[in-house]
């Protein structure tokens, strides 16, 4: 029997409305620029709009002041079920969430593991299911490779480690999105020989995007039911591939948050 895929399943999600957003260091090759605060509210209703149109739950956590990526609520950690394993930021700007998004988890009832863990680990940024036997595995800039044999204890399922090459490409959902049991958006530069094969081994009906969509962030997609949520910049190829699959797009302006190198997919914590 075919797998179903993660994403399809997604009913529940967690996002960080962005009160206090802005851009004001820089710990990725994105960063710059001056927020419009008030387009950055519009973009990410639009996108909480585009979710909740698929008949996804948005639960919302308010942001705190001086800690302003923490509207990258994706990084907070990897969830399974009622578990959640905890995220350690490597950069010391946002080591500053972590307790509050424990306190969030501890009391919407999430059981956290991984609290004492010494090594870096930035959550569904770098970690995501395909379907709920097999983990992406990101590592490089961010998340150490080290970190994966402890989130194993997650739960039961398959860990596939991708080496992450290009420092523009920091976060493995800057460049690789799965949309079904067979089938990820995906910019392959961003990966070594090996993750590549590995990618087209597991997931042979994956399509590559060229290097002006991923430059739109185009793999920072979320993909709900037969919709594929992503930024602007979606080609008419990658589009009539999706088609073929039995998947729509629907694009989100998200110009604001890409100043701090994310989109769509970071927005989101999948619950
Ligand atoms: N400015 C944030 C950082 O560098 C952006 C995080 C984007 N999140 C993601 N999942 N790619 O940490």
């Amino acid at each position: 029997m075919a797998r179903r895929a993660a994403g399809q399943l997604i009913k529940r999600v967690l996002m960080v409305p962005p009160e206090h957003f802005t851009v004001e260091y820089s710990i990725n090759p994105w960063m710059g620029g001056t927020v419009d605060k008030a387009k950055a509210h519009q973009q990410w209703n639009d996108l909480k709009k585009a979710i909740e149109k698929e008949g996804v739950q948005v639960s919302t956590l308010s942001q705190t002041k001086g800690l302003p990526d923490q509207v990258f609520v994706c990084n907070s950690g990897l969830v399974l079920g009622d578990r959640v394993y905890l995220s350690r930021f490597r950069h010391k700007e946002r080591t500053g969430e972590q307790a509050h998004y424990l306190q969030w988890f501890k009391e919407n009832g999430f059981k956290p593991i991984g609290e004492d863990y010494g090594e870096y680990f930035e959550g569904g940024g770098d970690a995501v299911f395909s379907d709920y036997k097999t983990l992406w595995a990101g590592y490089g800039a961010r998340s150490s490779k080290g970190v994966y044999d402890s989130v194993k204890s997650l739960g039961d399922f398959e860990v596939v480690i991708c080496d992450l090459i290009d420092p523009k490409f920091y976060h493995l959902d800057t460049c690789f999105a799965p949309v079904d049991e067979t089938t990820a958006l995906w910019y392959p530069p961003a990966f070594s020989e090996n993750t590549k094969k590995e990618i087209l081994r597991r997931l042979p009906h994956s399509i590559a995007v060229s290097q002006e969509e991923a430059t739109a962030f185009v793999c920072n997609a979320i993909t709900i039911r037969n919709t594929v949520i992503s930024p602007i910049g979606v080609s008419t190829a990658t589009r009539a591939a999706l088609k073929a699959r039995g998947f729509g797009v629907t694009e989100v302006d998200m110009s604001e948050f890409m100043k701090s190198g994310g989109a769509c997919q970071c927005l989101i914590l999948r619950l």
